[in-house]
């Protein structure tokens, strides 16, 4: 068994470009989405936190959504944007692996949140009189655990079966962080269970969730087209075109990326989808949530003339 462990400390990291001064200007880049990201969704979760209106499943969710998509980046782009500044090119070996754990672990548990939410919104369309016994507080907790368990088994999956593989030379991740794909390439063991795991799990994780928000949005569609009064079925839908919004972000860089073939810049055309996913959509969120929800906008400003009168 000792034979098989890795034998190396560390890998080279691509990072963002290898062309230095492009590596600036994406330095730039990078670190104003992050910080962007990091705000706008830290804001979400305090107007959330405070505002006892927002005290809904709903905004719940919205709230947990907000602390993922802040994982998701930070466990992405820190190290990236660290290697750029200081110019070193490495990442340890087990630093890898941890942050292809928790790079899974967020990027599903985004797919599972906005499938929660499909549902959440389902229910509150398609059965408004059930819904607080439907979406009590314990089955909102019951959803969330659910996801945070599964999401943490696939991950582990993955880190595990990585953490079997041997690297004899100490190669280059062809990307800005250690995804699954541009590790298994510098392995020097059989990396067939590997890939058919990534096969399997991934397109599970990306496709249970997807055929979820489908299949709500269907039957709240078909029960908003059954509202005859003029206006009620617009009402209706406000609350839901937020999350449809982001959605249709998510999966379509995602479907983008996964469902073109293959061309000859796969690894540039990989590492641009990659930065779609991993910082645009966390930092789009918060905009398409606050800028379309008038209680998201009144929470945000209370936050802020709170804030100001306690400083006085
Ligand atoms: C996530 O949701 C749970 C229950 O719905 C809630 O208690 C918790 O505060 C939320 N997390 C965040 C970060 O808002």
């Amino acid at each position: 068994v000792m034979a098989n462990q890795s034998s190396i400390s560390e890998f080279f990291l691509r990072g963002i470009s290898e062309l230095p001064e492009q590596e600036q200007l994406l330095f730039g880049i990078f670190l104003c989405m992050y910080l962007v990201t990091l705000t706008g969704n830290l804001l979400i979760i305090l107007a959330i936190g405070s505002d006892a209106h927002l005290h809904t499943p709903m905004y719940f969710f919205l709230a947990n959504l907000s602390f993922v998509d802040v994982g998701l980046t930070s466990s992405t782009v820190t190290k990236a944007l660290v290697n750029a500044q200081t110019r070193h090119r490495t990442i340890s070996y087990s630093g890898c692996l941890t942050q292809m754990y928790f790079f899974l672990m967020f990027g599903d548990l985004d797919s599972f949140f906005l499938a929660v939410m499909a549902y959440d919104r389902y229910v509150a369309i398609c059965c408004p009189l059930h819904y607080s016994t439907i979406m009590s507080p314990r089955v909102c907790v019951l959803l969330l655990a659910l996801c945070w368990v599964l999401t943490n088994i696939v991950a582990l999956t993955h880190t595990l079966l990585t953490a079997r593989l041997s690297f004899c030379v100490v190669g280059e991740i062809a990307h800005f962080f250690c995804d699954i794909a541009p590790i298994l390439k510098l392995s020097c063991s059989s990396t067939r269970i590997n890939e058919l795991m990534v096969f399997v799990l991934g397109g599970t994780v990306l496709v249970v969730p997807f055929v979820c928000i489908l299949v709500s949005y269907v039957h709240i569609i078909w029960a908003i087209l059954r509202v005859r009064t003029p206006g009620g079925g617009g009402k209706a839908f406000s609350t839901c075109s937020s999350h449809l919004c982001v959605v249709c972000v998510f999966y379509g860089t995602l479907f983008s990326t996964y469902l073109c073939p293959p061309s000859v810049a796969s690894e540039e055309k990989n590492m641009a989808a990659a930065a779609m996913y991993t910082v645009v959509t966390p930092m789009l969120n918060p905009f398409i949530y606050s800028l379309r929800n008038k209680d998201l906008k009144a929470a945000l400003e209370r936050l802020f003339s709170h804030r100001r009168l306690s400083s006085w």
